[in-house]
């Protein structure tokens, strides 16, 4: 058949590939320091206890790990998630927890249910690619609320009234870092309750805090006006491709029948190897050792940025997380800096990538956790090289640079 013969539907008009997945095809330089791509810690993967896992579930339960299984999720993990939301300040009978495969699917599913075309949903400005992606398809326009240091203004929500929903990440927020306060988070929750205008919070990275648990999910405010998104990508690993959604009923029935159409359930053995990881009780001294680990990355970009960047741009520390947001000076272009930026041997995100209306194009997006200290140091050195010298271009010649 000539590949003329399809017909496709108006949804894939708006399906865009993701910036950071062609910006790595530039990316495969040999020694390229990489503080671009958005990956957890390989040396972090507790890959000897998932070995052990893996005998111990193959030899005892290979008749249920390798079976399908219902589209709920197995019992057992959708009890650990609710029990360790409630320490989290999220109460949540296991019966509303739906595991998925990633949050990434739960992004999906979620945008199946509430968007369409001529609908709106609201955004943080940055916020999250990956779900610009999830949602567009769905063909609904994306519109960004003001967001200052804290995260979105509360008092700017009305300008988003009649949005489907508001997408938010309230921990550590990809790209910018950002954590929202306990105060701002009752804030939202309570115009947007006002509003009628429902959540979706995002939480990957609420784990990966460095001196202080953050304060609880904005869904304990609201949980009747929230489905809450959680992962295993960040915690354990991501190639387990597990997550979770958390609903309310209606929102929790629909949410079940569209994963069962999508992919009948989550990986069956994935999930007996994680709650068998979960019962060897494991977790809090892995996810001190990540911390540790990702708490030297970001100290050591701190510094760094400090040493080499403090008359060239401006950042907010993160306090947990994965990533680090700079602001350039307004006549540079981010992205007309990744060209050079590879040849000096350093990858990063250019900002645009993040945004659904008006676009910061001095903006850019720093990793701190895929590469060594000692790299990072490196990399942000020979970063700042380069926009060094696209400020002495700009000086020559003034105008803001256009890509190649
Ligand atoms: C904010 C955010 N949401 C969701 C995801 C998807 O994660 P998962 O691996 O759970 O699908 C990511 C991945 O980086 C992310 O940064």
């Amino acid at each position: 058949m000539s590949p003329t013969a399809f017909r496709f539907a108006r949804r894939t008009s708006r399906l865009t590939p993701s910036m950071i997945r062609e910006l790595m095809k530039l990316m495969g330089r040999p020694g390229l320091v990489s503080l671009g791509g958005g990956l957890p810690s390989a040396d972090g993967f507790p890959a000897e206890a998932l070995r052990e896992v893996s005998q111990r579930v193959l030899a005892q339960s290979p008749r249920e790990a390798l079976q399908y299984a219902t589209t709920e999720g197995l019992p057992a993990l959708r009890e650990w998630v609710a029990q360790r939301l409630r320490q989290r300040g999220l109460a949540v009978p296991a019966t509303q927890v739906l595991i998925t495969s990633g949050s990434q699917q739960g992004l999906d599913l979620v945008a199946k249910l509430l968007l369409e075309k001529g609908a709106k949903v609201a955004v943080e400005s940055p916020t999250y690619l990956g779900a610009l992606q999830a949602f567009a398809p769905y063909e609904a326009d994306a519109v960004e609320v003001a967001c200052d240091e804290a995260g979105p203004r509360p008092e700017s929500l009305h300008e988003v009234a009649g949005a489907r929903a508001l997408y938010l990440l309230p921990n550590f927020q990809n790209p910018t870092g950002r954590c929202i306060p306990a105060a701002r988070r009752r804030q939202i929750a309570d115009q947007a309750r006002r509003l009628g205008l429902p959540l979706i919070e995002d939480d990957p990275y609420g784990d990966l805090w460095f001196d202080r648990a953050p304060p609880p999910p904005v869904a304990a405010q609201w949980p009747e006006g929230t489905v809450y998104l959680g992962s295993f990508s960040k915690i354990l690993a991501p190639g387990l491709r597990l997550g979770y959604a958390i609903a309310p009923a209606p929102v929790y029935d629909l949410l079940v029948q569209a994963k069962q159409a999508a992919d009948l359930h989550s990986g069956t053995l994935a999930q007996h190897l994680v709650v068998d990881l979960l019962r060897t009780g494991m977790l809090d001294a892995h996810l001190d050792e990540v911390r540790t680990r990702y708490r030297l990355g970001r100290d050591a970009m701190a510094q760094a940025l400090h040493t080499h960047m403090h008359d060239l741009a401006t950042w907010q520390v993160p306090e947990g997380g994965m990533f680090f947001w700079l602001t350039l000076p307004p006549q540079i272009d981010a992205a007309t800096l990744l060209p050079p930026a590879i040849e000096q041997g350093v990858s990063f995100v250019p900002g645009i990538a993040f945004f659904a209306g008006s676009p910061m194009h001095h903006s850019l997006r720093l990793s701190f956790v895929t590469e060594p200290a000692e790299r990072i140091v490196q990399g942000v050195a020979a970063l700042a090289q380069v926009v060094r010298r696209a400020m002495a271009t700009f000086r020559e010649a003034p105008g803001r640079p256009k890509l190649p």
